[in-house]
């Protein structure tokens, strides 16, 4: 097999139930780099990890539009400026930490752990309502409605208007998926998007009005009031880095629980001795983010000087897609890559990336994904697998079963 379509093949809705033996294939080159204009592929661990951290690869979206990626979605088409992962410092910085004040910094999540309570009942409320059934679809009874009930409470969002809000949502996620962004129809979903991005501001501008006259105990509020040390961020801002919440605060964790349930379900050894252990979920969702992570790869990075890598070098202004999926199985870095073993030792994976834009919502995500499987796994009487592998989601970027079908002999 040649590298001429590895880049194709893993952006192929074909090969997504199981894109790992590419991601192998990947990691035997460096950097790949397959097409004139292409990205440049990089699946080692050490190397995506050295990326991530260097100041010479920009995640600006202007950057990235110039090396003819299509994040150049500017403020003059969709009325909002680039939210802070897709900005350098210090802005990006500036407006992180803004953000921070209303979340908690990383160490120290204080709002998320005073909403531990909260996370088991919405939990608890969402199993009993699997009432009498034996057959559930884990994603569209579970794992997609906790996370968008936990986002919509935490920003102060109205959980009712989820309907609205999914349709807009819903182009915006597409639009990350690589293999969108050529074809045929191009101009065509480049427009959905845009039109997608007003509306779902525009929405979230009134909220934004409402909680400066009103403000309430929740991050939108925060947000706009928010005079700390770095000032307050401008309406735009606001409203952009809502967006960016708002979306990336529920698209990745469903995945994370669904892909967590499809991996259980795998090894159920595993899932036995987290009902016996609930204790073990903190290993349980590490492994789980190195072995499955939902966002598989970060495609949004420009070189802003010339990079080289193992002796292969990236011209200045390409763009670089960060395999983070093919690092998490590196022999080099791990031991027996491809076993699934929350007991290893050592899970520092690249799951939340690296770097100053790791995930935001981290510690967020870590909880929900932990309180949600391990009261699948307590409640569940018997469940098993009903189709493997399940139907996957178009997108290659934020990876996971569009549904999966699970079995069980009652709820307790
Ligand atoms: C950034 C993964 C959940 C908010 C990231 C990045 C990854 C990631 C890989 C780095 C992107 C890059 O380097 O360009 C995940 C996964 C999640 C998850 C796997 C769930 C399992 C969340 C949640 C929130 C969130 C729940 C919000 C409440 C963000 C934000 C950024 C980010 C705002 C941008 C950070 C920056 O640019 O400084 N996430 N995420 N994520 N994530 Fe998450």
């Amino acid at each position: 097999m040649t590298h001429a379509s590895l880049l194709h093949r893993i952006t192929d809705y074909a090969n997504r139930a199981n894109p790992y033996p590419l991601y192998e294939e990947l990691r035997r080159t460096p950097v790949l780099h397959e097409e004139d204009g292409g990205p440049y592929l990089v699946g080692s661990y050490w190397d995506i990890l050295g990326l991530l951290h260097d100041p010479r690869i920009s995640s600006d979206a202007g950057n990235l539009a110039a090396a003819g990626a299509d994040e150049g979605v500017g403020a003059e088409e969709t009325g909002l400026p680039p939210s802070f992962i897709r900005l350098d410092p210090p802005e990006h910085d500036r407006l992180r930490r803004i953000a921070n004040r209303s979340f908690g910094p990383p160490h120290c999540p204080r709002r998320i752990d005073a909403m531990r309570g909260e996370l088991a009942d919405i939990v608890s409320g969402l199993i009993d309502g699997f009432g009498d059934a034996r057959q559930i679809d884990v994603v569209d009874q579970f794992a997609y409605p906790f996370p968008v009930t936990v986002i919509c409470r935490l920003l102060g969002v109205p959980r009712e208007d989820e309907p609205r809000f999914r349709a807009w949502v819903e182009p915006i996620v597409a639009s990350l998926d690589p293999q969108t962004q050529t074809g045929e129809n191009e101009a065509e979903r480049l427009q959905s998007t845009r039109e997608a991005r007003v509306q779902l501001g525009l929405y979230l501008a009134e909220l934004v009005e409402q909680r400066r006259r009103e403000p309430g105990n929740d991050m939108l509020s925060e947000l706009v009031t928010s005079h700390g040390p770095d000032g307050p961020m401008t309406t735009m801002e606001v409203l952009s880095t809502s967006v960016l919440l708002l979306i990336a605060g529920h698209e990745t964790t469903v995945n994370l629980i669904t892909n967590g349930m499809l991996t259980l379900l795998r090894y159920p050894e595993f899932l036995r001795k987290l009902r016996d252990d609930p204790g073990l979920a903190v290993n349980v969702v590490e492994e789980l983010l190195r072995y499955e992570p939902p966002v598989q790869l970060v495609p949004q990075r420009t070189s802003i000087a010339d990079i080289e890598v193992r002796g292969v070098t990236i011209p200045k202004g390409s763009r670089i897609w960060l395999v983070l999926a093919a690092g998490n199985r590196d022999p080099e870095r791990f031991e027996d890559p491809d076993r699934f073993d929350p007991y290893r030792g050592d899970i520092q994976h690249l799951g939340f990336g690296s770097g100053i834009h790791s995930c935001f919502g981290a510690p967020l995500a870590r909880l929900e994904a932990q309180i949600a499987l391990s009261e699948l796994a307590r409640r569940l009487d018997d469940p098993r697998l009903l189709e493997d592998p399940p139907p996957y989601r178009q997108n290659a970027v934020l990876r996971g079963p569009r549904h999966l079908a699970v079995g069980f002999e009652g709820v307790r």
